[in-house]
């Protein structure tokens, strides 16, 4: 199948005040993208909005709000409906974690994790569906993690929410085949963000200290080539895949080093 042209597509993308999403933002701005980006914080949405379209955006609006609120979802849903009436492309990106052991955290951690990582882009999804469904070249992206693949200690909750957005991603693929809307999943490794600093919960240091991450301009770039490739599932950093690899094939060894550090 011919290459996904981005130009002029109108893409719906949470979580874009910064880090990947951001720099995610300012890859499909360069690609002549439509864009409506979604956040909480609407100071640094608005400074976006500038430079998407100094960078080059078809058109840039913003929507400031909480994905996990079901009342600012039906209001971004309606705000593409009245801007562009369909949708081509929704990226699925806002996240959040918390470090610590499960047994040390409230039940309130799960649920939140699970609220924003889970039940935000699941429910975005299922109101954005009739509009993919009138989109050109239809595509779903959700942002997922390593940790989607291979549960992490002091990680449960995060790793639980990403398993559950793979396992969601691969489902909801077949059933919108017939329907010609793409399912893609990126699973980034480590990436240098400010994602640690917005933890809900830090009840302790990772015991294997602080991972080199990948630059969060990497990320945004093999996205948008999967996007356009039409990949179904990528993995924008090395070590990464190859803790997925090294999972699959000798799970018993990765067990042995995870059981070090839990
Ligand atoms: N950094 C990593 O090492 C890494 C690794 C693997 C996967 N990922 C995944 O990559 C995605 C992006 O993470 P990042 O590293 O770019 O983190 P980040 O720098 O912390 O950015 C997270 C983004 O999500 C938004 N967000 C968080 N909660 C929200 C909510 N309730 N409603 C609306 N927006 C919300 C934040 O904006 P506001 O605070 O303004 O709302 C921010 O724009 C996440 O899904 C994360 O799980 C990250």
């Amino acid at each position: 199948m011919a290459r996904r042209v981005l130009e002029n597509s109108r893409i719906l993308l949470t979580g874009a005040s910064r880090g990947i999403g951001r720099h995610l933002a300012l890859e499909l701005a360069r690609q002549k993208s439509r864009l409506l980006v979604v956040a909480r914080n609407s100071l640094e949405l608005d400074k976006l909005v500038s430079e998407l379209k100094s960078q080059g955006a078809a058109s840039a609006e913003a929507l400031a709000g909480d994905v996990t609120d079901p009342a600012i979802r039906k209001a971004i849903v309606e705000r593409v409906r009245s801007d562009w009436k369909y949708l081509d492309v929704l990226i699925n990106n806002a996240g959040v974690s918390a470090h610590g052991r499960f047994a040390g955290h409230e039940e309130q951690v799960l649920r939140q994790i699970m609220e924003v990582n889970f039940y935000a882009p699941t429910e975005l999804t299922r109101l954005a569906l009739p509009l993919l469904d009138g989109g050109q070249d239809s595509l779903i992206v959700n942002i997922g993690s390593i940790l989607g693949h291979r549960g992490m200690p002091h990680n449960s909750e995060y790793s639980a929410s990403k398993f559950a957005l793979r396992g969601w991603s691969e489902a909801l693929r077949t059933e919108l085949h017939s329907r010609g809307i793409e399912v893609l999943v990126v699973s980034p490794g480590t990436t240098d963000t400010e994602f640690f600093d917005h933890l809900l919960a830090k009840s302790d240091s990772l015991p294997w200290g602080k991972q080199k991450g990948i630059p969060p301009e990497a990320v945004a770039r093999q996205v948008v080539r999967a996007m356009q490739l039409r990949r179904t599932e990528i993995y924008p950093n090395w070590r990464g895949r190859l803790l997925v690899a090294v999972n699959r094939w000798v799970p018993k060894l990765v067990d042995r080093i995870m059981n070090r550090f839990g």
